[in-house]
Parts: C-alpha cells; structure tokens; sequence
C-alpha cells in the first residue's frame, strides 16, 4: 500500500462542485428547489458510501467471532422512545433571531456570528430570544386517519433497535459475553441547522456497534479504551491522514443523557475540528430502562457461573454519510498547474467506487474496440469497472483520476499481437505492460 501524501482538500467548495459535476452527491429534491438538510447520492456517491459500510460491516462483523449483525424497523413503538429518554431529553438549545426569525442552535458560535454580521451590514439590528431546548426527534402519523393516531417518530439514533432486541439475540444465537450487535442504517433528526454539505444532515446514515460487558468498572474501562482505539485506527487503515485525527472527551454537561463516559473521533476538516465518531459508555442506562418500561427481563445469564446481571453496552458510533464526505475531503489532491494540473481522488481502493478503467487507445479502430470490450466484460465480472472511449488518452486518465479509479488499463495495437496491455497506476502514474491472462490476478493482488 502507498503511503499518501495528505493534502485534503482546503475548501469545501471544491468538493461540494466536484461531486455534483462527477456524480457523487446532488441536494436533494433539487427540482422542487431542495429540501433543507437532506442529499441524494449519485451513481460514483452510492458506490463510495456502499463500500465504506461494506468495509465497515465486514471488519466489524464478518472478520470477527463476538459481534453478529440486526436490520431492525426504523419505525417503532412510540413507548421505546420514552424509555430511552429521547421524548424527555434529546434536544438541543435554540435561539430565534428577533430581526428575521430565522432559528439556529445556540451553541453554533460561528452560525450566530455570521447571522449578526449580515444585519449590521444592513445596518440593522439584531438580537435573540432565549435559548429553549428543541426536540430533535421527527415526528410522523401511521394510519388511515391522522388525528386518531399516535404520532411515532423516525428513529433519532439507530442504536434502540439493538436494544429492544436484545432478548431476541440472546435466545437464538446464545452469544457469550462479552459480545457484540451492529447495526447499519438511517436515522432522523429535525436538525436546527443542517449544513456543511451532508456533514449535518436530517437525514444520515449511522454504522453501529453496541457491545455487551459484564457490568464491572474494569471491564468496562477495558473494553472502552479497545474500541476507542480500533476505531481510530480503522480510518487509518483506509488511509485516511493519521494527523488528520484526533479524540476528544465530553465534559460531563455536553455528554448525551444515556452516557457515563463519551469521547469523539475528530476530523480536522475545512470547517474546523469536528465529530466524527462517538465512542460511548451507556452503561446499563438502555438495557434497564427498556426492562422498566416494557416489564421484560432483559438480563443475562452466564451459562457457565450462572451469574445473572443486567450487561453494560459500549457504543461506537459513526455516520456513513460523514465518513463518506470525510474520505472525499481527505483523499482530495491537486498537483501540477495550468495544462499540467492534476486532481486526484487518493481514494483507498476498498473504498473508491470504481475500480479499474478500460479504454481503446483510439475509438475508431474496430479491432481495438472489440479486444478491449472482450476485456471489459472479463473484468466487468470481477470488478466494479468502467468504459471509456471518448477523447485523448490523457482526458481520460484524467478522468479516472479525479474521482479515484485506482488502476486504468489501455488496449492498444500491440495488444492485438502480444495479448498484454498498459497497466497505468492512479497514484504514481507509473505504466507496466501486463499480460491479459494476469490481468485479474493483479487486479485482485492489489485492490483486495
Ligand atoms: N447512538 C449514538 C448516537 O447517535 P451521536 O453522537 O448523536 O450518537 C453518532 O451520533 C454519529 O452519527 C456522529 O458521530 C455522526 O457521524 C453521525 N451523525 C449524527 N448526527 C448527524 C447528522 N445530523 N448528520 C450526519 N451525521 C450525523
């Protein structure tokens, strides 16, 4: 593996223009004018995010013997809502402008200042009311008849899902503590402030991990410092900048209501240091609560001492959607300048949406065409791979580069008498001739 050099993008403009011109990411509803806080990934968009949870789901679940998997309802009963103390207490402070009533989350220093500048330009002027606290659960009706109904909300965090099924897990796979549930899907939140791209969204993704222990402070303190540093070294290992990364801990008035112990893994993006990642020690705040309000015995037994107790989770907490805009900030690189100017998308190869390119040195040769398709299609069965006929050979790795296609292969006329074809390296540019019959073995020897 190469070791990049992290430049990252300066700007979130850059990446904002690069992903609507090349397909990753479009604001969502955009014919309807947009719809506040919510984005549409396009057809690269999908492929990146896709293997970021694959790469995710597979370290944290297939590769390991104590975590198993859940896909639970995003709709739930109302009373789950309750007992996690999301009705009563997930809220955050809001201010509303007495000027121009536009709302924003009184915690967002650099929001506020940006709002009061714009009225002292217009010479006008400005103050707040008093910040009240605003529930960040979404609301919405199920049923024929709206005012008959409950409202239920969509789920703020994904992670009561793998509460409310722990019993269910237990009794069928019968897992030995300490263990593992993960989880990966959408989550709602009535955001006061979406922005920053999709950094702040009101609808995301999140990629879970509740993890069972006995109820013992060392074993908690164990487990927690294990997964605060595998999910560090997890962006590291897909190449994200190690320098780029940082932990920092919640004072005891910032932490969320459910946690004992909270830490973050920071990003340091355009827009300053920012979360990336919670680590989060629930202790036994789900588990118990769940058991109070539903009346069911969610403890569990060691079948071996036959100790009974109600187990501590550990949580990790990352966003999809986050680490996806992350990874596009961080890979993000220019070099050269005028003609020479270069943009490349250093995407790891697990995660870059595609994987290799396939271009005819000149389209309007038959026999080059038909050798390359025959190709194309041979590694069309292997790997996520595109097509490309159109302009000079350079536009085209250009092309590729810019939005992090790992390897390029150009069928030319010596292809045609040798069977071997030029094998052109994202990151380093260098071409080596390769024979066709090695071609997929390459390809899997360095994009696995
Ligand atoms: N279950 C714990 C929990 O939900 P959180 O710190 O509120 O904790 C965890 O969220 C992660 O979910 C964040 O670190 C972030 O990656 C992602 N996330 C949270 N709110 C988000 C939002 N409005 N837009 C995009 N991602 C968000």
């Amino acid at each position: 593996m190469l070791q990049y050099l992290h430049m990252a993008a300066k700007d979130l403009e850059t990446i904002v223009a690069l992903c609507k011109r090349r397909g990753f990411l479009f604001p969502g509803s955009e014919i309807y004018g947009g719809f506040g806080g919510t984005w549409d990934y396009g057809p690269l968009g999908v492929e990146l995010k896709r293997n970021i949870k694959e790469a995710w789901w597979n370290d944290m679940v297939h590769r390991r013997d104590d975590v198993v998997g859940l896909d639970a309802a995003i709709m739930m009963n109302p009373k789950v809502w309750e007992a996690s103390g999301h009705v009563e207490s997930f809220a955050d402070p809001l201010v509303e402008c007495k000027t121009c009533h536009e709302r924003i989350r009184a915690d967002q220093e650099d929001v506020i200042k940006l709002h009061e500048e714009g009225h002292r330009t217009n010479k006008e002027e400005v103050s707040w009311t008093a910040p009240r606290n605003f529930n960040l659960l979404v609301k919405a009706f199920v049923g024929v008849v709206e005012e008959a109904e409950r409202p239920i909300y969509l789920r703020g965090e994904i992670t009561q899902g793998v509460y409310v099924n722990f019993r269910n897990v237990v009794d069928s796979v019968h897992p030995k503590i300490p263990f593992g549930i993960a989880q990966v899907g959408k989550a709602f939140r009535n955001e006061i402030t979406p922005g920053n791209f999709t950094f702040r969204s009101r609808e995301f993704e999140q990629m879970e991990l509740q993890y069972f222990v006995k109820p013992d402070e060392a074993e908690g303190k164990k487990w927690f410092a294990y997964w605060k540093q595998a999910r560090m070294d997890w962006y590291v290992s897909l190449g994200m900048g190690k320098e780029h990364l940082r932990f920092r801990e919640h004072a005891p008035d910032e932490r969320a209501h459910y946690a004992k112990e909270a830490w973050d893994i920071e990003y340091h993006s355009p827009f300053g240091w920012k979360e990336f990642e919670g680590i989060h020690h629930r202790a036994d705040w789900d588990l118990s609560r769940h058991q109070k309000f539903s009346g069911k015995d969610l403890t569990y037994t060691d079948q071996e001492s036959g100790e009974q107790y109600t187990p501590w989770g550990i949580e990790t907490s990352g966003g999809a959607d986050r680490a996806t805009l992350f990874f596009l900030l961080d890979a993000y690189d220019e070099e050269g300048g005028g003609d020479d100017r270069r943009v490349v998308l250093r995407l790891h190869p697990r995660i870059a949406p595609l994987k290799v390119a396939i271009f005819p040195l000149l389209a309007n040769k038959p026999a080059l065409i038909e050798k390359a398709q025959s190709i194309y299609k041979t590694l069309k069965h292997e790997f996520v791979t595109a097509w490309d006929a159109r302009g000079n050979i350079g536009k085209r790795y250009r092309s590729q580069d810019e939005i992090g296609t790992p390897f390029c292969v150009t069928v030319d006329f010596d292809t045609l008498s040798d069977n071997t074809v030029t094998m052109r390296d994202r990151d380093t540019m260098k071409q080596e001739r390769i024979k066709i019959d090695e071609l997929v073995r390459y390809l899997h020897d360095r994009l696995s």
